[in-house]
């Protein structure tokens, strides 16, 4: 990677999502992240969540046996999911935190309040051989945790950077610089991700000190919407063709 790349990870938890409202096989999580690798995904980025809401145990298998790329797993720093990653080796691991009740990842890990348990994970996930991450609020004290706990990434939550308006929005990417800033001056590789768009994602790529972007729901809803069309005209032609037949 040259050092003013900026690689971008596909979270495809989405599409898992949709799968699981019918509780079948379509759409494939893996099939989607076979097409966002060809189109240039840098790495595929799955959530197992303890409640198994969108992805699945064989979702791991499946895109550990065929991704071309790196696989990111995000998962909660508990005992049966780190065993579970230790299993699959996946690529990268990026620690979240977890409430069973939340929409989607509401605000970053606390490392600092969890320095033993989590310096704990990271070296399990080490010594697999798997590089991980720990996803925190742009905050100077947690990148200091984080730099404590030996981690060699750190995923920079933009939830509030995406949420704020106006000057909070400026104010929200000062946060993220600084923390870019010194996470890479600690040695630690900064990565971001959550709620990144495409009316947002250039004011977090333009921070130089960023390897890597995590963005999933964006790129999912703007695949519904561009794919619609093509996906309505098909069914069309097929319904037309078998009254001609
Ligand atoms: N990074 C992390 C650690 C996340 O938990 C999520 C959401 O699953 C994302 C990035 C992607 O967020 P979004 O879907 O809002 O782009």
């Amino acid at each position: 990677m040259s050092a003013n790349s900026l690689l971008l990870g596909v979270n495809i938890d989405h599409v898992a999502t949709l799968r699981q409202a019918r509780g079948g096989r379509s759409p494939d999580p893996l099939l989607a992240a076979l097409v966002a690798e060809q189109s240039g995904a840098d790495s595929i980025t799955l959530h197992l969540r303890e409640d198994r809401r969108h992805i699945q145990d064989r979702d791991l298998q499946a895109m550990r046996g065929s991704l071309q790329t790196r696989m990111n797993l995000e998962i909660a720093a508990t005992a049966g999911m780190l065993g579970i990653a230790i299993r699959v080796l996946p690529a990268d691991v990026c620690l979240v935190p977890e409430r069973r009740s939340e929409l989607t990842t509401e605000g970053g890990l606390d490392v600092a309040a969890n320095q033993a348990a989590i310096t704990e994970a990271c070296q399990q996930l080490r010594a697999a051989g798997i590089r991980a991450a720990v996803f925190i609020d742009p905050d100077l004290a947690q990148v200091d945790a984080a730099a404590r706990a030996t981690v060699p990434v750190v995923e920079l939550h933009t939830g509030s950077f995406a949420e704020a308006q106006g000057g909070g929005q400026a104010r929200e990417l000062g946060r993220l610089q600084a923390a870019a800033r010194h996470a890479a001056a600690c040695g630690l590789t900064p990565h971001a991700g959550h709620g990144l768009d495409y009316h947002n994602v250039r004011l977090v790529a333009s921070i130089p000190e960023l390897a890597e972007l995590n963005i999933g729901h964006a790129i999912i809803a703007r695949a519904v919407m561009t794919g619609i069309g093509p996906a309505v005209t098909e069914m069309k032609r097929l319904m037309r063709e078998s009254r001609r037949a």
